[in-house]
């Protein structure tokens, strides 16, 4: 009998169904007093459907998990009934958890069986292009464990022994060398079972998914990233979001 009936790894990877986890449970602290970060307006429109307006564009995708505020959940649902959204794409909402890392362990647990490729997308990151989207789930179908999206810095970066009092002078300890270092976005994308796996066996704290595999001693790769996949953290985030918008809306008129 022949092997050729059954497809290679290399084959089922690059015809595994992909999902996308949407944490958007944080409050946005860093944004000020005001509804969780996710549900804030931009040009009108939820920062959250922005981001999973955005997942949706790639046809690669085919569910979206949004991890919701932890009281809301049913509000989540109901904007997302109430926005226009691809038919393709289905959608399922789970209520997140007090750390980032527990927000999305709660995505991934509410995943169905068959999908085998999953990408977690910050809602703080609404205006990533679909053509970045499109690079993380080829670099997964090629064979990566992990991709993560990434741009080098434009600042140099000092490490400091931090102080104790904030305003504090802090001394520096070292300073890496800028062209070796990126600034990494999201979404990240992952062979699932990999993710499942860093999620059951790395506790610490982490900032980023890839930080997990990469303690899993697995490689991650990175692909590269897109100016407009930025993260709304600050006050002036909303701003420079609402102007790429606004260039959007012009260029697409023409
Ligand atoms: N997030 C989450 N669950 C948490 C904390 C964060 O799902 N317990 C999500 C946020 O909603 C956001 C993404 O993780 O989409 C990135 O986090 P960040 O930008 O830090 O958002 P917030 O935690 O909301 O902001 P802040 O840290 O300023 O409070
Ligand atoms: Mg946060």
């Amino acid at each position: 009998m022949s092997d050729d009936s059954r497809p290679s790894p290399a084959t089922a990877r690059a015809e595994a169904r992909t999902a996308v986890v949407i944490p958007a449970a944080g409050r946005g602290v860093r944004l000020g007093p005001g509804a969780p970060k996710a549900l804030r307006a931009l040009n009108g429109t939820p920062m959250l459907i922005h981001a999973v307006r955005a997942m949706a564009a790639s046809r690669a995708v085919s569910l979206v998990v949004v991890v919701a505020p932890p009281d809301g959940a049913a509000e989540v649902k109901s904007l997302l009934d109430a926005h226009a959204l691809p038919e393709r794409t289905d959608f399922l909402v789970v209520p997140g958890g007090a750390e980032r890392q527990d927000s999305v362990k709660l995505g991934l647990d509410a995943l169905p069986p068959d999908y085998d490729i999953v990408l977690v997308h910050d809602a703080a990151r609404p205006l990533v292009p679909v053509d970045t989207v499109d690079a993380v789930i080829e670099a997964v179908r090629d064979g990566a464990p992990a991709v993560v999206p990434a741009l080098p810095l434009a600042d140099t970066v000092k490490e400091v022994e931090p102080a104790s009092a904030a305003g504090d002078p802090e001394p520096v300890v070292a300073t890496p060398e800028r062209a070796r270092l990126r600034a990494v976005q999201t979404p990240q994308g992952f062979d699932r079972a990999t993710l499942v796996r860093a999620h059951e066996t790395i506790i610490d704290n982490v900032t980023d998914d890839a930080s997990m595999v990469e303690q899993l001693g697995l490689t991650v790769v990175v692909v590269p990233g897109h100016e407009e996949a930025f993260k709304v953290t600050r006050p002036l985030d909303l701003v420079l979001a609402e102007a790429v918008l606004a260039r959007r809306r012009l260029n697409d008129g023409f």
